[in-house]
């Protein structure tokens, strides 16, 4: 039923959700460290909440928010094929999912900036 073409946008997919995964996860360790120091020393809080407002920074951030909509909307399209009965659109599904990603992820950055 299908060409290599097929298989492979999924297996992109697949490989966009494993890292996006991975990323989320490393990312974690800092986003613990902020919340600490909210909890135990708010000037060094400031001035690292401060140090965000560097552009890049913001660019990051709106990288960080993208990685989560992939990994939130191909999540969703896993736990779909999963649960719900077959559908063959898969590569649309997982294509709708880029692009809802990308929308929010500018969204937020334009909002950010
Ligand atoms: C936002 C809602 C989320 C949804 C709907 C979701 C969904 C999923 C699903 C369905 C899988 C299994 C993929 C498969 O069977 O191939 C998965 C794997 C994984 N998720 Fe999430 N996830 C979410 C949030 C997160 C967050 C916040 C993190 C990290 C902090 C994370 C880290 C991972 C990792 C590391 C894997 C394993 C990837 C792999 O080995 O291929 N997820 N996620």
């Amino acid at each position: 039923m299908s060409g290599s073409h097929r298989r492979d946008g999924l297996r992109i997919a697949s490989m966009v959700h494993r890292i996006s995964g991975l990323a989320l996860a490393l990312f974690l360790p800092l986003h613990f460290y902020t919340l600490g120091l909210a909890l135990n020393d708010a000037a060094e809080l400031d001035t690292f909440l401060r140090w965000t407002d560097n552009p890049l920074v913001k660019i990051a951030e709106a990288g960080l928010v993208g990685l989560l909509s992939l990994h939130l909307f191909g999540g969703l399209r896993l736990l779909a094929l999963e649960f719900l009965p077959w559908s063959p659109r898969q590569k649309l599904y997982a294509a709708l999912a880029a692009s809802a990603s990308v929308f929010v992820s500018l969204g937020f950055f334009l909002s950010a900036v």
